[in-house]
């Protein structure tokens, strides 16, 4: 199992051209399945989640050419083998259930296994299903499948009784092709969710709405072949902002946009530092210790529950006390017990934790546990004296393209190691 060794602590300087959003690409992936015409997807991020996806593409049947290391994937769906989604992928990505709403609604059924909890919850998907029985779709749970079968899909209004994302788009997949007018209320508004609608909409699809918390889409009969780039990845631009806020130093980021990064952008300016626009990238500086900075995790615009790790990292080495509510999982904490690890200082209380900033932090061993949790390790080990190897950093691939490259280039001190 390959891990990082981190020597620190080291001020970072340079730049870098963000990716394109992993969880944007995983749903425009997953919407080839709705058009039997040529699709092609540029920034596609050069992830393990999406060669994941990729190869459930291919045993479904969709004819995947991937160049990955340029960005592209080109997609053909005019046939279909199989409707399944198997046990074995699903396992190792639970955003392989956005097969089931484009599977349904252009091939009439569709067979994905059930995603279990993981690290950072229980993550169920009543959400996804209700609305599609809600949209005619006949479903039952057969041997840890779902199993989802409708002649026909037709509109309906869906009120999600919570914010879901991989749940928004499912539906508004689903609804593309469906018999009239789907209404999603409590939608979610985040950029991927707004990219997805651009895509579908490219596509030939009607929808409206997207970006705030209703969204409409009346069905058509077929959706054409068309060119799509993906945006920027929001949470991987935050997550080197977070390096250089608490390392110190001076890093530019380039293909980013600071009006799609929500509250997650407002917290990093609190804790201190300067982001000045400058044509399509951000110049980031860090002169001092950072501010300890409070927040709590929120559906987009709020704070992204995705950077609630990485943020934590820099308020352990901040100057003050800072407050984290992790609002949208129930178990997003596992990083805490390994920061500890380094000289953290954190107490956890339910859903809060509440951190006490050092002056310094030292290397040792840590496991990374899930994606988000192992660039919050990357993060306090880059700012921790001494050296620190941190384990299992296979998370941190599913999420981050070549992270390690990225941070020598900055002038950090990583080395991958077996
Ligand atoms: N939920 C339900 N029922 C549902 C759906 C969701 O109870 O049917 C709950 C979840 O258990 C959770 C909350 O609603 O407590 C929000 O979950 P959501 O469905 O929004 O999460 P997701 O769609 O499974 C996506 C991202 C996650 C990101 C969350 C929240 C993708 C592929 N994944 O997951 O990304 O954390 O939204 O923003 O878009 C990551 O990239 O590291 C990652 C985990």
């Amino acid at each position: 199992m390959e891990k990082f060794k981190i020597v620190g602590p080291n001020r970072l300087r340079g730049e870098l051209k963000i990716e394109g959003a992993k969880n944007a690409a995983l749903p425009i992936l997953c919407a080839s399945l709705l058009s039997s015409e040529d699709i092609r997807i540029t920034n596609v991020p050069n992830l393990r989640d999406v060669r994941t996806m990729c190869d459930l593409l291919k045993k479904i049947g969709v004819k995947v050419k991937e160049d990955l290391k340029n960005g592209v994937c080109a997609l053909n769906a005019s046939k279909v083998s199989s409707i399944e989604a198997p046990y074995d992928l699903v396992k190792t990505m639970r955003a392989s259930i956005l097969v089931l709403g484009p599977l349904l609604s252009r091939h009439g059924e569709a067979r994905v296994s059930l995603p279990g909890g993981c690290a950072i919850g229980q993550r169920p998907v009543d959400q996804h299903l209700k609305a599609l029985e809600q949209m005619g779709a006949e479903v039952s749970l057969v041997d840890g499948y779902i199993h989802a079968k409708a002649k026909k899909l037709f509109g309906n209004r869906i009120v999600n009784d919570l914010i879901t994302v991989t749940g928004t788009e499912n539906i508004m997949m689903a609804a593309c092709l469906a018999d009239g007018t789907t209404i999603i209320e409590n939608a979610a508004r985040e950029p991927e969710v707004v990219d997805l609608a651009k895509f579908l909409r490219s596509m030939g699809a009607r929808i409206k709405g997207d970006g705030t918390n209703i969204i409409q889409i009346d069905g058509v009969k077929n959706l054409i072949g068309v060119d799509h780039e993906i945006i920027f990845d929001r949470i991987e631009a935050a997550t080197f902002m977070c390096a250089v806020a608490a390392c110190g130093g001076e890093i530019f980021l380039d293909k980013i946009d600071l009006n799609l990064m929500g509250k997650t952008y407002d917290k990093l300016q609190e804790c201190g530092g300067t982001f000045s626009e400058i044509e399509d990238g951000v110049l980031i500086n860090f002169k001092k210790r950072p501010k300890a900075v409070s927040f709590e995790t929120k559906p987009f615009p709020g704070f992204a529950t995705d950077m609630q790790a990485q943020l934590m990292a820099v308020n352990c080495i901040a100057d003050g006390i800072s407050v984290v509510k992790e609002k949208i999982f129930e178990n997003r904490f596992m990083h805490v017990q390994e920061m500890r690890r380094l000289g953290a200082k954190i107490e956890v209380d339910g859903s809060t934790a509440i951190i006490n900033g050092r002056n310094k932090l030292n290397g040792a061993k840590v496991m990374a546990t899930d994606l988000r949790a192992s660039a919050g390790l990357v993060i306090a080990s880059l700012v921790a004296e001494g050296e620190s190897i941190i384990d299992r950093i296979y998370h941190l691939d599913r999420g981050y393209a070549q992270m390690d490259r990225k941070l020598i280039q900055l002038g950090a001190k990583v080395q991958r190691i077996s």
